[in-house]
Parts: C-alpha cells; sequence; structure tokens
C-alpha cells in the first residue's frame, strides 16, 4: 500500500511506542468488568458470614475467608447490599452526603458491588469521589531518591532537596541490596535537613526492612505487597495472615506502615482467575483494611504497562484510588512507574489524581534524574520540577511541590552531604572525601558525582548491621559533630515511634512535628464553600516560580 505522509509522521509519535493490547478476559487482560466477574452476594447466618459474592463459605479461598471475617462489617452488610450500586455512585458525587456517610454504608459491601459502584462513574465523577472522599484535608506527595551507585551521601542531598521542595516521605531502593543500611541513614539524614517532620523508608527484602524500621533508621514502611487472587499470594510465600503479622510486627514499633497493591500484578503473575483486574484489586484492598493496614500504596504501581495498555485502564487506575478511599484507607496513589513514551499521555494520566488530590498523589515521583531512578524509572522526574510547579500556579491547584531558589537547594544539598560525612566519621564508616561532597551538592545526577569505594562501603553497611547501630547512635553521631539542629529532628522523628501519633490514617507531620492525618485534619468537603482550598500563603508560595516576569521591575 501506497503510505499516507500524514500516517507516517503519525506513526512515528512517542505515544505509538507504547504498548495497547485488545480485551481478552481469560487472560485477565480487562479494567473495569470481566463477564467473568461474580455477581454480588452476602448471606449471614449466626453474625458470620457464610456466602459472598456467589460463594458458599465452604468454597471460599483463604482470601475469601480473611474478607468475609475481618473486612466486612456484618451488622452493616445485609443493609447496604439492599442498595443498588448506581445509588451507591450517586451518594459519592452527590455534595449533600457527607464522606462519613458514605464510608458507613460502603463499609458493608463486597468487592464485588464495589466493583460495580466504580463501574457507574466516569472519570470526572471517580475524580469529584476523590477530592470528597480522600482522607487528608490537604493533599500530599512522595518521593523517590535513588541512583545507579546507590551512592549514600548522593541520596541524602537528594533527599534535603526532595524535601525542600516540599515531599512529605522520601523512599529509597538499591541495586545492590546491601547497600540498604547505608542509603537508609543517607535518606534519613538527608531528609531531617531539607525539612524536619520528612517520613523515610528502605524498600528492600522483608526481614531487613523491617529491622532497619525496628532500629529506628527508616521511619515507616510502605512495600507490604497483597495480591488479589490465592495463586499469586502463595507464589509469594505469603498469605493474608502473614502480611497481618507483618503488620503488627511494625505497629508493635510504633512505625508506620501502608500496604502496596495495584492492578495488573495477577495478570503479569498468570494467575487472573479471568476476573477484571478491578475486581481483583477491590480483593487486595479488602485484605489491605482487614489487616488493620491504615493505608494503601496503589493504582497499579509497578505494573501499570499492563493496565496501561488496555482500553479504559487509566480509568480504571483512579477507580481502585478511590476504592482504598471508600474503604477509609490513606491512599499513595501511584504516578510512579513510567509507563508512557508521550509526554502527553503521562501528563494526562497524572491529572486524574493531581487535580482532585489525594493522600500522596505521587506514592513515587523521581527526585532525581530518570536515569538514576531504580525503581525502574518514574512517571515524573527531577527534570520536571518546573514543569509540575507551573501546573500547580495556572490551576491553583495544591500537589504538594513547592518552587526553590537555587541557592537554598545548594545550601541543603551541601549541609546533608557534610551531615553523612561526619556521621560516618564519627561511626567509623566508609570515608566521604570533600571532593565528593562538594560534586554531590552541584551534581544532578550520578554522572556528575565522584566513584564510591564498593568494597568499603558494602563492609560498612554489614558493620551497621552487625554492630546494631540505631537511629540514636545518627542522633549521637549528628550532636557530636556539630550538627544540632539535625540531631534534634531525628531524634524527634524516634519520638514519633513512641506518641505513636503518626500511624493514623494518612498521617504526615509538618515542620514542628505536629501530625496532620485523617483522624485530627480529616478532609471536610462537601461542595463549593467547603474542604481545602489553595489560599493565603501557599497560594503566594505557589505563585512565586522562578522564571516569571514582575511588572514592576520593567
Ligand atoms: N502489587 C503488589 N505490590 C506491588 N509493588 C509494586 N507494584 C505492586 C503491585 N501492583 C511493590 C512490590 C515492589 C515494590 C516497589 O512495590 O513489593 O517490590
Ligand atoms: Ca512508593
Amino acid at each position: 500500500m501506497k503510505r499516507s505522509k500524514r500516517f507516517e509522521v503519525l506513526d512515528q509519535r512517542p505515544v505509538n511506542k507504547d504498548g495497547f493490547i485488545n480485551e481478552w478476559p481469560e487472560m485477565g487482560f480487562v479494567a473495569m468488568k470481566s463477564p467473568y466477574d461474580p455477581k454480588p452476594s452476602v448471606r449471614v447466618e449466626n453474625g458470620r458470614i457464610v456466602e459472598l459474592d456467589g460463594k458458599q463459605r465452604e468454597d471460599f479461598d483463604f482470601l475469601d475467608t480473611f474478607i468475609a471475617d475481618y473486612a466486612i462489617n456484618i451488622e452493616r452488610t445485609e443493609e447496604s447490599m439492599k442498595i443498588p450500586a448506581v445509588d451507591i455512585a450517586r451518594m459519592i458525587v452527590d455534595i449533600h452526603v457527607s464522606r462519613k456517610e458514605v464510608l458507613d454504608v460502603i463499609s458493608g459491601i463486597t468487592p464485588a458491588r464495589m466493583t460495580e459502584v466504580i463501574n457507574e462513574l466516569n472519570v470526572v465523577e471517580l475524580m469529584m469521589g476523590m477530592q470528597k472522599i480522600r482522607a487528608r484535608r490537604v493533599p500530599g506527595n512522595q518521593a523517590h531518591v535513588t541512583n545507579l551507585k546507590d551512592d549514600p551521601v548522593q541520596i541524602a542531598a537528594d533527599a534535603a532537596e526532595g524535601a525542600l521542595r516540599g515531599f512529605a516521605e522520601e523512599e529509597t531502593t538499591m541495586g545492590v541490596a546491601r547497600y540498604a543500611p547505608l542509603d537508609a541513614m543517607g535518606l534519613l539524614i538527608g531528609s531531617q535537613v531539607g525539612r524536619p517532620g520528612v517520613l523515610t523508608q528502605c524498600s528492600s527484602e522483608e526481614a531487613t526492612e523491617l529491622e532497619l524500621g525496628i532500629r529506628g533508621l527508616t521511619t515507616y514502611a510502605e512495600t507490604l505487597s497483597v495480591y488479589g487472587t490465592e495463586k499469586v499470594f502463595i507464589d509469594g510465600d505469603d498469605t493474608p495472615y502473614s502480611k497481618a503479622f507483618l503488620n503488627s510486627c511494625y505497629a508493635s514499633r510504633g512505625l508506620k506502615v501502608r500496604f502496596t497493591s495495584g492492578s495488573g500484578s495477577e495478570v503479569l503473575m498468570g494467575s487472573s482467575e479471568k476476573k477484571s483486574m478491578l475486581y481483583l484489586e477491590c480483593r487486595c484492598l479488602y485484605v489491605t483494611k482487614g489487616c488493620g493496614s491504615q493505608g494503601i500504596q496503589n493504582g497499579s504501581v509497578s505494573c501499570i504497562g499492563i493496565t496501561g495498555s488496555v482500553p479504559a485502564g487509566i480509568r480504571e487506575v483512579l477507580g481502585e484510588n478511590l476504592v482504598a478511599a471508600l474503604l477509609g484507607l490513606e491512599c499513595a496513589s501511584s504516578n510512579d512507574q513510567s509507563f508512557s513514551n508521550s509526554d502527553m499521555r503521562r501528563t494526562a494520566r497524572t491529572m486524574l489524581e493531581f487535580l482532585p488530590g489525594t493522600d500522596f498523589i505521587f506514592s513515587g515521583y523521581a527526585a532525581e534524574p530518570n536515569y538514576d531512578n531504580m525503581f525502574a524509572g518514574s512517571n515524573f522526574d527531577a527534570e520536571d520540577f518546573d514543569d509540575y510547579n507551573v501546573f500547580q500556579r495556572d490551576m491553583q491547584v495544591d500537589g504538594g511541590l513547592r518552587p526553590v531558589k537555587e541557592a537554598d537547594v545548594i545550601a541543603v544539598r551541601n549541609k546533608a552531604a557534610k551531615a553523612v560525612q561526619s556521621v560516618f566519621r564519627q561511626l567509623g564508616l566508609a570515608e566521604v572525601s570533600d571532593e565528593q561532597v562538594e560534586a554531590i551538592t552541584y551534581a544532578h545526577g550520578s554522572k556528575d558525582t565522584l566513584p564510591r569505594d564498593v568494597v568499603a562501603d558494602l563492609m560498612s553497611a554489614e558493620d551497621v548491621m552487625k554492630r546494631g547501630i540505631t537511629g540514636i547512635d545518627v542522633v549521637k553521631a549528628l550532636a557530636e559533630s556539630g550538627f544540632t539542629d539535625v540531631a534534634e529532628s531525628v531524634l524527634a522523628m524516634l519520638k514519633q515511634r513512641v506518641i505513636g501519633d503518626y500511624m493514623q490514617t494518612a498521617a504526615i507531620l509538618d515542620r514542628n512535628f505536629h501530625v496532620m492525618s485523617g483522624v485530627n485534619t480529616p478532609n471536610d468537603y462537601m461542595g463549593p464553600g467547603t474542604g481545602y482550598r489553595v489560599e493565603g500563603e501557599r497560594w503566594e508560595e505557589i505563585k512565586r516560580i522562578p522564571h516569571r516576569i514582575n511588572p514592576m521591575d520593567i
């Protein structure tokens, strides 16, 4: 066929490098609704759910049993299940029905009914729902802080900059797993230099991650993964019960925890039982709630390539975020892993959570250039900071970030790098040279930094674990080397573990270590004139982007 030049040009557009696939429910490639999804039903006998979504108790798999026993309000369920899905959907968008009333009704419905409810809402209605149902009054944002060299000093500098830019939580992970203790320390120190009160976590193998948390080298945990079918759960050597125990381990030490799930994982792991991605994700979220977790990181997360490839996949992603909120869970709404070659498409996808606001709009905005992202690349990264700040200003929306001054960024990066240098010296860990500090202060990414002595670093990392170094040792080392303010901040983060308020739903801390959560600062949106509005000092801050003209100067 003779080619049209128009089509030749279109074929070369970035969006056509993305993967798209037709619906194929038999293999789980279906976003919102599968012909094999169960019909909603519930039956209670002697205070126990004996039928759930068409299955009798004797046929339950372990997810059904767990959900029936721990995730559905048994007193309410028969009443809630009498309400048609479309009526519940209308309550969600009706400004005259409060968040609390909606959550009460929802507490009695089953995963199959929840799937129907979400199917009644188009994307604008899903956004309206999120605006009203998200737990915390003010939206927040979370950053990835990683680099190709696993350099803990760069992690500290990037964490300091990220905290200054507004992230309320920062997470790291490693290319070389054994770097974890050093990178967790870098992140902890750097975050507190940038803005006291920022929470940090180190995504690693479960036992190590728990140990780092118990030692006070991290201040929250996030990647407790759950899945929507029994087979996939078992492949991960887990059950809903084992996840509940792990959650309790963190809780017993006063650490904030959220779980992770997201559509597409069951398809990727080859066991979707022909169900829709939305229905399977509803099951994950019910399990999360049943485990007693305060929140979830969801929205396909690392499986966005799968969900993004099917029709209505991106609508489903917001849908599953809203399900989390409807179950009363804090929602860190993904926008993390990159999924598209098209700048337009990645931006459009982000608007669904950015515009209504979620507890964490990104559950991993890369605070470093894309090449340094060890979570396999982010939808937005350090090169998008100014675009993002302009979105906030254009639309008068609080996306959780703020414009910053170059001199301020240089100052916090330098202080963070020096603080890590001093702590490592005090604790007898690997050497950090003045030249490394200097390079990292001004670096864009790890291509601009000096090499680390990997062998010395890994020996130090092992030493941290062997010697039982804790958060308190970090506090002492900071204080002894003159970083008194940073020492006080790290100590204040450790005190939170004893106070425990930051374990409440959707908790973050302000710079004075005051908790803002869904409990003490709940979302009170009920239409125009209510809820959180971008105004006052926050609006002035959002307006102050660096590249602007001041008419008074001309
Ligand atoms: N389902 C469950 N867990 C997920 N993670 C990412 N995406 C998903 C998902 N869709 C978790 C995994 C991974 C970490 C980055 O987050 O544990 O290691
Ligand atoms: Ca995350």
